[in-house]
Formats: C-alpha cells, sequence, structure tokens
C-alpha cells in the first residue's frame, strides 16, 4: 500500500469510527458522573478497540518511513496522530510507542513544532469534509466548543492583521482609521463569541467530556503539555501592537517562549516578528506630544483606546465567565489525586490561574500591586487628547 493510501485510511477513521467510540465512552461516563471508570467490561472493549485499531493504522503509516512532501500535509497527518493520542491519554491507556513516536518525532522535526496535536488542529488548520470538520466526538457540546473557540481565533487573527497593518501608514493617516475601527469591531467579535460560548456550552459537558482530550501526553521520552486555546499568535500580536505587554518584560518573555512549539509554524514566525515591533502606544505618544493634534490622529487616537477596552473586556470575560465557572469550580470538586490532571499546561490550577490573572491584568491595564502596566501611559493619551485621565 502507498504512502497516501495508508495516511487515507487513518483520516478515514479519525474522522468516522474514532468519533463514535469517543462518543460511546463518553456517554457512559457521563451516565456515571465520572472523568473515567476503572474495571468496566463495556469501557474496557471500547477502549481496547481504539486503541488497537488507531495504534495499527498508525503503525502502517510509521512503516513507510517517509513523509508527505506537503507541509500543510505533513501537519494535517500530525493532527491525526496527535488526535489518536489525546484519546489513549483521556481514556487513560497507554498506547505503543514504537508504533507511533518516530512518526510524530519525524513529523515535528521537519516543522519544528511539538510533536503532538495542538489547538491550531482544532481551529485555523483543522480541514473539513461534507461540513464537517476533525473533532474527538460527535457531541453537540464538542461542536459548541469548537465552532466559537475557533470563531473568536478568527476574530483575534482578524484585529491582529487590522492593528499589523497600521505602522506602515503612520498613527496620524486617515487611512489608518479603517484599521483601527475594524481592530475594534473585531475585538467585539471575540466578546461576542465568548459570551456565545459561555450561553451555549454545558458546564458538566466541558468538564467531563471535551477538556480531558486536551491533557499533555508522552511522545518518546518526553512529556508535552497540552493543548490550549489560546495558543496562536494574535492575540500577543494585538498585546505588543497595544502596547499592554512587552516581549522584553521578563514575565511575558517567559509566556512567550512556552508557546513557541505549540503554535503552528506560520505562527511562530509572527511571534518572533514582535519582539522588534514598536508599539502603536508608543507611536501615539510621541505624535500627540509632537502636536499638533490634527482630526486623523485624534480619531485614531480615540478609536486605540476604545481598541484596548475591548481587548481588556475580552480578556476578562475569558476569565470570570470561563476559566472560573467551567475550570476552576468544578476541578474545585475532583479529588485530591487528579488535581494535577486540571490544566493543559501542567502546573497546580491555582498557579494556572495566578498567571492567566496577570495576564488578564495587562491586557486590561490594571492597576494591581507589583505589576508595571500601561495604566499610566493610556492615561498620558486621554490626558494629552485633552480627556481627563481615566475617562
Ligand atoms: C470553556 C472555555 C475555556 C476555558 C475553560 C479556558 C481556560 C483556559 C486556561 C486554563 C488557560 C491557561 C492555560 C494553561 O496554562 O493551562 C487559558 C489560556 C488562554 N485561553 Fe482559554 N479557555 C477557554 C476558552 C477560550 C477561548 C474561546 C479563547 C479564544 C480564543 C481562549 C483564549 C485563551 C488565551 C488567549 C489564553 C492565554 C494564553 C496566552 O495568551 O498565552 N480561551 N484558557
Amino acid at each position: 500500500m502507498s504512502l497516501v493510501a495508508s495516511i487515507n485510511d487513518l483520516e478515514q477513521w479519525i474522522r468516522g469510527e474514532f468519533t463514535v467510540l469517543n462518543t460511546e465512552l463518553e456517554e457512559i461516563y457521563f451516565g456515571a458522573k465520572a472523568i473515567i471508570l476503572d474495571g468496566r467490561a463495556d469501557v474496557d472493549a471500547l477502549t481496547r478497540r481504539l486503541v488497537r485499531d488507531g495504534g495499527s493504522l498508525i503503525s502502517e503509516v510509521t512503516e513507510h518511513r517517509e513523509l508527505p512532501p506537503d507541509a500543510g500535509a505533513r501537519y494535517e497527518l500530525l493532527g491525526m496522530v496527535g488526535f489518536y493520542l489525546g484519546a489513549c491519554r483521556r481514556h487513560e491507556v497507554e498506547p505503543d510507542q514504537a508504533q507511533f513516536a518516530p512518526l510524530a518525532q519525524a513529523l515535528a522535526a521537519s516543522l519544528e513544532v511539538a510533536p503532538r496535536f495542538s489547538s491550531a488542529h482544532q481551529h485555523i488548520h483543522n480541514r473539513a469534509v461534507a461540513g464537517v470538520f476533525y473533532r474527538f466526538t460527535t457531541l453537540d457540546s464538542e461542536r459548541i466548543f469548537l465552532t466559537y473557540n475557533g470563531l473568536a481565533v478568527m476574530a483575534y487573527r482578524r484585529a491582529a492583521h487590522a492593528l499589523l497593518s497600521i505602522p506602515t501608514l503612520g498613527v496620524s493617516n486617515p487611512l489608518a482609521t479603517y484599521h483601527f475601527a475594524d481592530a475594534v469591531a473585531a475585538l467585539r467579535d471575540v466578546v461576542h463569541y465568548h459570551q456565545l460560548l459561555a450561553d451555549e456550552l454545558d458546564r458538566d459537558r466541558f468538564f467531563y467530556n471535551i477538556r480531558p482530550y486536551f491533557k499533555s501526553y508522552r511522545v518518546g521520552a518526553r512529556e508535552f503539555r497540552g493543548a490550549n486555546a489560546g495558543d496562536f499568535a494574535a492575540v500577543n500580536a494585538i498585546d505588543v501592537l497595544l502596547g499592554l505587554c512587552s516581549p522584553h518584560d521578563s514575565f511575558y518573555q517567559w509566556v512567550l517562549a512556552d508557546k513557541y512549539p505549540y503554535l503552528a509554524p506560520e505562527d511562530q514566525i509572527a511571534l518572533r516578528a514582535l519582539v522588534t515591533t514598536e508599539s502603536l502606544l508608543d507611536l501615539l505618544v510621541r505624535e500627540l506630544e509632537a502636536g499638533p493634534v490634527n482630526p486623523p490622529l485624534r480619531e485614531n487616537a480615540e478609536l486605540f483606546l476604545s481598541a484596548c477596552k475591548q481587548h481588556g473586556a475580552a480578556t476578562v470575560f475569558h476569565h470570570q465567565k470561563l476559566v472560573i465557572p467551567y475550570l476552576q469550580e468544578p476541578a474545585a470538586n475532583v479529588s485530591e489525586e487528579r488535581q494535577s490532571d486540571m490544566t493543559a499546561s501542567g502546573p497546580p490550577l491555582a498557579d494556572v490561574i495566578e498567571t492567566l490573572a496577570q495576564l488578564r491584568d495587562l491586557r486590561a491595564a490594571r492597576q494591581r500591586p507589583g505589576l508595571v502596566t500601561a495604566g499610566a501611559k493610556l492615561d498620558r493619551v486621554r490626558v494629552l487628547l485633552g480627556r481627563s485621565a481615566d475617562g
């Protein structure tokens, strides 16, 4: 059998039977309100089938010792192998490393990414066939989560594209007004999709049946952290262009450094470019101080402040209406030994939430002891526009 035919067989299985087996298992767990069930014959039989069938299909691809020449096809194949491994981790079974690790490592080396699926495999690189994209289950809750998560990512990407188009125009350019206004509208869309997610996604379904597929798993000798909805570059491009976070700040450097291997290759390039990007905030302060405050500069500065406000609102919503109710609150009822399983990145949940709170306060430019935010510079813009500092 050719390499293409082996990959095709794997794809058919991942898009079909794989989702059916996962869904059957999820319905059993959910019926018992359990994250996992030990010692049940029906669960064991379904899990064994999943590990065996997926393992042998991946093994056939591995045995070719050859990769697709097209980078997009390699990234998609890494996603398929990764979905299988994510499911094995979720059902707490050990797949045979010999069947998949050489393939996953070769794909990852050729693409310069971690040898696992990442959230990009679920949104920007998720090729649909006949109206259906790759997913783990056929559960409606998973469809809701992936759809609104994907739409929020796309809105972030649209905002980043708009802001990235401004430096070459200059912040007092009347043409830049179009991009500023587009960024504000796109960031408003992020909040809108977050809101729809919070309205439509069932909390228990997310906690018991969706979240567990995003955990860390091992490839070869190393454990790779889980998939995280924040693993795309646009959100950081917005942070840096708005001047809310700095690639010269050690906390933010750590946030960026953690992300690189989990980003799609083109997003890694976008992230790297941020290190030498001057913020629109600095450009605005400079022009406003030099004066005079001409009408396009004034309009652009007002739109810039609105963009900062929307970016802050999106991050506060994410924290208060997604992270706390969908993760922190249900995790409080989970047994002590399962607490370490609660996050995608590995550290204890309380540490992850604290890091997120720090990011939130930077993005929202909130005053907080021990944290230097862009709050003072934003006040300076307001004063230069003749507004009160907090207006
Ligand atoms: C039920 C829904 C969601 C929950 C429970 C959730 C939870 C989390 C958690 C726990 C983290 C920290 C990751 C870690 O270090 O382990 C995180 C990060 C993040 N998530 Fe979400 N999230 C949700 C939906 C979304 C959506 C829809 C988006 C929109 C694209 C999003 C964007 C982000 C961003 C941007 C980060 C920060 C990463 C960074 O900037 O470095 N999340 N989320």
